[in-house]
């Protein structure tokens, strides 16, 4: 099993950006363990940052055939971002949207995701640990495992 972890604009900023919002880990110190995180379920977890929404378009129409379900904090693009929603929605893979911050008790528009109708779900103001939640739940979901 393959899971696509994917970080937006300014996350590889994390560690050095607003550090009260978004916390103190580095974006290779969250992609580390989330990695360490797939090996510990048995999934391999292939991780991806940029700057620019085409690229993550372009790594999301190359990478998504070969993949099982897809975790994406897609930092601003979460606002505005409709070509990246729509080559998410194109997978037809589960998704995961996460926020380190809560982004409904912040700026207004922050509060709409253009990203969440086309979500699985979505995990908003825990931090790194959303990350890890994420994870567990869409590998669980995915291996059909019971939580009762
Ligand atoms: C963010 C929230 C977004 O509003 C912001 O633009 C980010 C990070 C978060 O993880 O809390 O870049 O996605």
């Amino acid at each position: 099993m393959k899971i696509l972890v994917i970080s937006g604009p300014n996350l590889n900023m994390l560690g050095k950006r607003d550090k009260e919002m978004y916390g103190e880990k580095t974006l290779a110190e969250i992609d580390s363990l989330m990695k360490k995180q797939g090996e510990a379920l048995g999934v391999e977890v292939v991780t991806f940052q940029s700057n620019s929404e085409g690229a993550l378009i372009d790594f999301i129409q190359e990478q998504s055939s070969s993949a099982d379900g897809i975790i994406i904090n897609p930092g601003a693009l979460t606002h505005y971002g409709f070509s990246l929603r729509d080559a998410l929605a194109d997978t037809t893979l589960p998704v995961i949207e996460v926020h380190l911050s809560n982004i409904y008790a912040r700026e207004e528009w922050r509060a709409k995701s253009v990203i969440a109708p086309i979500a699985t779900g979505q995990i908003s103001g825990l931090a790194w640990r959303g990350y890890v939640a994420a994870l567990r739940t869409l590998v669980s979901e995915l291996k059909g495992e019971s939580w009762e």
